[in-house]
């Protein structure tokens, strides 16, 4: 190769972008870890053959991403760190760069000379813009149990996202609303990929659930104002009854029904006028201080009855009774 041309082109580089300041630019977007097409829309209309072109691209520091000299590559000029990621699309003048990082953002020129005896004359130059997405993961949402303050602590995630996020909130969704909590996001950049993780972390006190309540974690990502959101999580409108209640139930109903059963039989003796029976129901009745914090027990959990009822029931269970329809329940 002759160096005079190599060196020709080096200077055409600076002077050529000091020209294109005040070019229009394309705007282009790609993602990460993915393909930019980088275009050169030159309409041929002298019909020039590649044979008599020079065409290549360069980023705004002036480094060269690909050169295309009389119709063969030339890597002498190519930055390294372009090398052996480009590819040229000869049917639409589109230069591919491949492996795109968040670094590789920022703008690009192509430029198409015509050689001619007496040098290099510029007949076609494009300026674009490239912007880099990386999606962010889908956010993944955690929801403790009711810590001992009766709230509960919420968490989101995602990661490997870019441009920075604008906000991570999380939703809980009833019926005929919507509340809205934002959080603190917390960001960390990869000091080498450049992309985002994000976390939000809150401890919420819920309402209580009337109808069906769903909670979501939701991720506004800037440049097109796209939401992520996380799976759902559902709250039905009953707590199902805490362990402890459900022991005292399975404990106490078979009590109750012999207590009812007996009651039943204390009324049918006092009907009946019975009088021992009677008597030990008086006694009781004046026994009744003394026996207060048993009665309040009772009165808790049994359906509202006389006091005199319970405290003859309760008492009577120590009679041995032969009648046989009082204990038959
Ligand atoms: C980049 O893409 C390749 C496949 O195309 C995949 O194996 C690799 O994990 C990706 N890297 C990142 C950082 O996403
Ligand atoms: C352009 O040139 C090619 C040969 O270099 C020729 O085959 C073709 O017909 C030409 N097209 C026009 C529109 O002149
Ligand atoms: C150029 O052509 C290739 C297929 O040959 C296509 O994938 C690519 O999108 C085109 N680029 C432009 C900018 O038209
Ligand atoms: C990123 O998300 C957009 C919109 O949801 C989608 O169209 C695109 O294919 C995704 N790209 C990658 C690389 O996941
Ligand atoms: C907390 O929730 C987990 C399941 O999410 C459950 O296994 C555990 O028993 C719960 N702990 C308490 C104290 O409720
Ligand atoms: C909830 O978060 C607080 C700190 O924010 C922590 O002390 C507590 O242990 C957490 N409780 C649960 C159940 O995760
Ligand atoms: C929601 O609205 C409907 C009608 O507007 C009402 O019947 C229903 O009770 C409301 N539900 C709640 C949980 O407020
Ligand atoms: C982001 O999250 C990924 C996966 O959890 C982890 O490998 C990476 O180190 C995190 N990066 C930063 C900057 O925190
Ligand atoms: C990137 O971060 C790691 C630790 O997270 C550190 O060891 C490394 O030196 C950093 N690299 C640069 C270029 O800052
Ligand atoms: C519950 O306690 C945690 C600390 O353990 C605190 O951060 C949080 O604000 C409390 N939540 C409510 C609703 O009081
Ligand atoms: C609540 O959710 C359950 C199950 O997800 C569903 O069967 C029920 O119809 C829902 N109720 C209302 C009022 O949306």
């Amino acid at each position: 190769m002759d160096p005079r041309c190599t060196m020709g082109l080096s200077n055409i580089f600076l002077v050529v972008s000091f020209l294109l300041s005040g070019v229009a630019s394309l705007k282009i977007q790609a993602y990460f870890n993915e393909t930019a097409d980088l275009p050169c829309p030159f309409t041929n209309s002298q019909n020039l053959s590649l044979g008599e072109l020079v065409v290549f691209w360069q980023n705004q520091e002036m480094s060269v991403l690909y050169e295309l000299y009389l119709g063969k590559e030339k890597p002498d000029n190519v930055d390294p760190k372009y090398m052996g990621r480009t590819s040229f699309d000869w049917d639409n003048w589109t230069l591919r760069l491949h492996n795109i990082q968040i670094k590789d953002k920022g703008s690009y020129q192509c430029f198409i000379h015509h050689k001619k005896p007496k040098g290099l004359v510029s007949i076609y130059q494009m300026s674009s813009d490239l912007s880099v997405l990386a999606n962010f993961s889908q956010p993944v949402m955690s929801i403790s149990n009711i810590t001992e303050n009766l709230s509960r602590n919420l968490t989101c995630s995602s990661i490997q996202g870019y441009p920075e996020p604008k906000k991570m909130s999380f939703l809980l969704k009833t019926e005929n609303s919507t509340i809205v909590y934002d959080g603190d996001m917390q960001k960390s950049q990869d000091n080498v990929t450049e992309l985002y993780n994000v976390s939000i972390s809150l401890s919420v006190s819920l309402p209580e659930a009337t109808s069906n309540m769903t909670i979501l974690c939701v991720l506004q990502t800037e440049p097109m104002k796209t939401q992520f959101f996380s799976s759902p999580y559902y709250i039905a409108p009953k707590d199902p009854p805490p362990p402890d209640y459900i022991s005292w139930i399975a404990t106490a109903a078979p009590a109750l029904i012999i207590v009812c059963g007996i009651m039943i039989g204390c009324k049918q003796k006092k009907q009946q006028q019975q009088p021992g029976v009677s008597r030990e129901c008086e006694t009781i009745k004046m026994d009744r201080e003394e026996s207060e914090q048993i009665k309040k027990r009772v009165e808790i959990h049994v359906p509202k009855r006389s006091d005199e009822e319970i405290q003859c029931v309760v008492h009577s269970l120590k009679i041995p009774s032969d009648d046989k329809s009082a204990t038959h329940f």
